[in-house]
C-alpha cells in the first residue's frame, strides 16, 4: 500500500516520504479500515510515540497520523461491535502506525460509526480537535452552564471546537488568537474576541475555565486571571502556573467512541461546524505539510475518493 513514512526526527515534516509498505494484519479486537479521509497534526513529529513503541524502542519507518475516515474491510479474532463494509471514524493509536496510509490496523474501540450523510472529509477532520474539546471542556473542567471560558486559538483546530461545544452548553466564550482570526472566532460564535498580540488580555477579568493551546506565557498570564474554584486546561504541556484554589490539568486526548457519536450527530444537525483548510491527495500531502503559508483550519488527505 501507499503510505507517507518518517525515519529522521530532526528532519520534521521535510524529512516526510511517500512510500510503498505492506498492508497491516488485524491482532486481537483490532479492524483494518480502508482509509477514506486522513488527519495530521504537525507537532505529532515531536511526540516520543511517534519514534518509539510502548517499549521505548525505535519503531521507524513509522507511518504519521491519527484520524481517519474509511471502511472496515476485516475484522481481527474476538472483534465485536463494527462490522465489514461499515463506515467509520475515529482516533488511531499513538505508538503504532498511522491514518497517512491507504489501510490502518485499528482497535475496534478507537472508532465510531460514521454516518451515511457525513462526508469522508468532515469524518478524519472531527476525532482529535472535537474530543480534545470535548474532554477537555467536559470531563477535565466540568463546564456548567452560566461559567465563562477563555478559549485561546479560538480560530484554530481545537480552539474552534472548544469555541462552539462550549457556547453550546451554555458557557460565555472569550476567544482569542491573531488578529485576523478575529471574524472567523466571533462566527464560531465566540461573544468576545481578544486579539493576543494587540488587545491587553487581562482586560477580560476573571474567567472560571481557561481552555490553554498556545502554553508559555500566555498560559500563566491565564492561569492569573481565573476565578476560585475555575479551571486550566492545557494541552501543550504542563501547566506550570496552578491557580489559586483551582486545578490546572494537563491532558493527552483519548479515544472514545460515544464521544465521537456525540460530536458527529452535532455536525449532522448543524450544531458544530468543522474547520477544515486544506485538502489535499495522498501524492500531494507532502507538498501541503511543507507549505510556508500560514494553515487555517486543519489540512485534510483525501486518501480514496
Ligand atoms: N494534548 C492533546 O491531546 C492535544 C490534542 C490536540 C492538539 N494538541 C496541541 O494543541 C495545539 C493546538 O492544536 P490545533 O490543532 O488547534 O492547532 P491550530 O489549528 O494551529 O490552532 C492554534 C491556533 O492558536 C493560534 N496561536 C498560537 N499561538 C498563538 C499566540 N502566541 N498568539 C495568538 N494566537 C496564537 C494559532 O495561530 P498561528 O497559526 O498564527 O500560530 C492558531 O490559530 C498544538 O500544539 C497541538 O499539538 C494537543
Amino acid at each position: 500500500m501507499k503510505a507517507i513514512v518518517v525515519t529522521d526526527q530532526a528532519a520534521g515534516t521535510a524529512g516526510m516520504k511517500l512510500a510503498e509498505r505492506p498492508e497491516p494484519q488485524a491482532a486481537i479486537n483490532d479492524v483494518i479500515v480502508q482509509i477514506h479521509a486522513s488527519g495530521f497534526v504537525p507537532t505529532e513529529l515531536t511526540w516520543p510515540s511517534t519514534w518509539t513503541d510502548r517499549r521505548d524502542r525505535d519503531r521507524t519507518p513509522s507511518i504519521p497520523g491519527h484520524e481517519l475516515s474509511g471502511v472496515v474491510t476485516a475484522l481481527g479474532y474476538g472483534t465485536t461491535g463494527l462490522s465489514v463494509g461499515q463506515r467509520v471514524f475515529g482516533l488511531a493509536d499513538w505508538h503504532r502506525d498511522g491514518t497517512l496510509a491507504e489501510y490502518v490496523a485499528i482497535e475496534a474501540r478507537n472508532l465510531a460509526p460514521l454516518p451515511g450523510d457525513v462526508d469522508f472529509t468532515v469524518g478524519a477532520s472531527l476525532p482529535i480537535s472535537g474530543l480534545t474539546a470535548w474532554q477537555g471542556l467536559f470531563e477535565h473542567g466540568r463546564l456548567q452552564a452560566g461559567q465563562s471560558v477563555l478559549a485561546h486559538g479560538a480560530a484554530g483546530a481545537v480552539g474552534s471546537m472548544v469555541t462552539q461545544l462550549a457556547r453550546e452548553a451554555g458557557a460565555y466564550v472569550i476567544g482569542t488568537g491573531r488578529a485576523a482570526d478575529r471574524q472567523k472566532a466571533l462566527d464560531f460564535g465566540a461573544h468576545q474576541f481578544v486579539d493576543l498580540d494587540n488587545d491587553v488580555l487581562e482586560d477580560i477579568g476573571g474567567v472560571d475555565l481557561v481552555f490553554d493551546v498556545i502554553g508559555g506565557e500566555i498560559q500563566k498570564r491565564s492561569a492569573g486571571l481565573i476565578r476560585a474554584g475555575g479551571t486550566l486546561v492545557t494541552i501543550v504541556g504542563p501547566a506550570e502556573a496552578r491557580p489559586v484554589d483551582g486545578l490546572a490539568v494537563d491532558f493527552v486526548v483519548e479515544a472514545d467512541r460515544a464521544q465521537l457519536t456525540e460530536i458527529v450527530q452535532r455536525v449532522r444537525d448543524g450544531r458544530l461546524r468543522t474547520n477544515i483548510g486544506d485538502v489535499s491527495t495522498l501524492d500531494d500531502a507532502i507538498a501541503a505539510f511543507n507549505s510556508t503559508e500560514r494553515r487555517t483550519g486543519k489540512t485534510i488527505i483525501s486518501i480514496r475518493s
